[in-house]
C-alpha cells in the first residue's frame, strides 16, 4: 500500500485498510521508540505547521514526531504572513500552497472556533491547500474533523482492550458500546473531536450511543456516515436526550464539551452566547456513580479537559482513566502518518 503523498483531511477519506497500515506503524513505532530503524525516516525534511488557533498536544507532539523521525517541524502562525483575507488583500492560498510545497515535505493546518466566520469554512480552507499545494496536508484539527485525534482514540482503546501499550487489538472492540456525550462547560468547543471519534468507532465495529441536550445536534453528514459503518457491522446507533441511561452497559465513556448549531451568526463565532447556552444543562456531568452503572468502562477524553464540568477528577485521574495514554498516541500516530506520507520508509 503506497499513502505517500496522500493528504490527511477526515479518517472518512482513508480506506480501513489505509487506516490500519497507520495504526499498526503507530504500534511499533511505540514499542521501539528510538529505534535507529525510524531515525532517518525525514531526514533532512521539514514539516510546516500553520496553526490560527493554540495547541498544547498538536503542537507538541508534531514536533517531537518530527525530531525523532530525524526531520525538522516548524511552526507557522497567519499573523507572521501576508495571506489574503475577507478583510484584507495578501497572499492567495495558491500561492502560498505552492510555494510551501518547495520548502516543505508537508503541511499541517489547524482552524477552528472563533478563526472561521461559519460551520465548515476551516475545512473548506484546508480542502483548497489541498487542491493546490504539491506536498500533503495533514488536519491537524479543523472546525469538522481531527483524523490525528481519532487515531490516537482507537489506538488508545485498543490497547485497553488488548495487550497494553503499543499491543492493541482492534478485533477487541468489535461490539463494545461507546457512550459518547456532551458534556457541561464553559469552553465553547468545536464539534472536529466527537465527529471524528463517531466516524472512528463505528468504523470498528463498536456500538455507539450519542447523548446531547436537545437543540445540540452534530453535523448531519457525519452522522449519516455513522450510521452507515454501524449498519455495515451490524451494531447499534442511538441518540439519547438525558444525561443518565447511556452509561447503562457502556465499555468506553467520552463526555465533551460542544457548541450548539447556532454558534456561528452573521460570520462571527459567538462563543459568549454559546457559553451562556451550556450552562443551562449543568447535570452533564460524568461521575464516579455514572460510571459505576457502565461495563467497568474505560474513560476517554482528547483534551484539554474541563475537569469538573465534563467530568469529575476523581473520573479523569482514576484507575480506568486513558486520556493520557490517548495524548502520548498523539505522537506515536503523527509519526506514522508523517512516515508513510511523507518519509522515507
Ligand atoms: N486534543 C488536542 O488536539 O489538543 P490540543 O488542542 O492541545 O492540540
Amino acid at each position: 500500500m503506497d499513502l505517500y503523498g496522500r493528504d490527511l483531511i477526515c479518517t472518512q477519506d482513508w480506506t480501513f485498510e489505509e487506516l490500519m497500515a497507520v495504526l499498526e506503524l503507530a504500534a511499533k513505532m511505540k514499542r521501539e521508540r528510538f529505534s535507529e530503524r525510524w531515525s532517518s525516516v525525514l531526514k533532512h525534511k521539514t514539516f510546516f505547521m500553520f496553526f490560527y488557533n493554540p495547541s498544547v498536544r498538536t503542537r507538541q507532539s508534531f514536533e517531537c514526531a518530527a525530531t525523532e523521525l530525524g526531520g525538522h517541524a516548524q511552526y507557522l502562525e497567519p499573523r507572521a504572513m501576508r495571506l489574503k483575507t475577507a478583510a484584507s488583500a495578501g497572499e492567495t492560498v495558491e500561492d502560498a500552497a505552492k510555494v510551501m510545497s518547495r520548502y516543505a515535505a508537508g503541511i499541517g493546518i489547524r482552524i477552528l472556533e472563533d478563526q472561521v466566520p461559519y460551520y465548515g469554512a476551516g475545512d473548506e480552507l484546508l480542502l483548497e491547500y489541498a487542491y493546490w499545494a504539491d506536498v500533503p496536508i495533514i488536519n491537524m484539527a479543523d472546525d469538522r474533523f481531527h483524523p490525528c485525534q481519532g487515531l490516537a482514540d482507537v489506538m488508545g482503546w485498543a490497547e485497553w482492550y488488548g495487550q497494553g501499550p503499543g499491543r492493541p487489538d482492534y478485533t477487541a472492540l468489535q461490539g463494545k458500546k461507546l457512550l459518547l456525550t456532551w458534556a457541561s462547560g464553559a469552553l465553547a468547543r468545536s464539534w472536529c473531536s466527537v465527529q471524528e471519534a463517531l466516524l472512528i468507532a463505528s468504523r470498528f465495529g463498536m456500538h455507539i450511543t450519542l447523548a446531547y441536550p436537545e437543540g445540540y445536534d452534530l453535523d448531519s453528514q457525519v452522522i449519516a456516515w455513522t450510521k452507515a459503518h454501524c449498519a455495515a457491522h451490524g451494531t447499534s446507533f442511538e441518540i439519547i436526550h438525558d444525561p443518565e441511561s447511556g452509561y447503562e452497559g457502556a465499555h468506553i465513556v467520552y463526555s465533551r464539551n460542544w457548541v450548539s448549531p447556532q454558534a456561528y451568526q452573521d460570520g462571527m463565532f459567538q462563543k459568549q452566547s454559546e457559553i451562556q447556552k451550556a450552562l443551562a444543562y449543568p447535570g452533564w456531568t460524568t461521575t464516579a456513580e455514572r460510571m459505576a452503572r457502565t461495563d467497568n468502562a474505560i474513560f476517554t477524553h482528547p483534551m484539554p479537559v474541563d475537569r469538573g464540568s465534563e467530568v469529575t477528577d476523581e473520573v479523569a485521574s482514576g484507575p480506568r482513566s486513558v486520556i493520557y495514554d490517548v495524548a502520548e498516541n498523539r505522537l506515536h500516530v503523527q509519526k506514522a502518518i508523517l512516515a508513510l506520507t511523507m518519509g522515507n520508509l
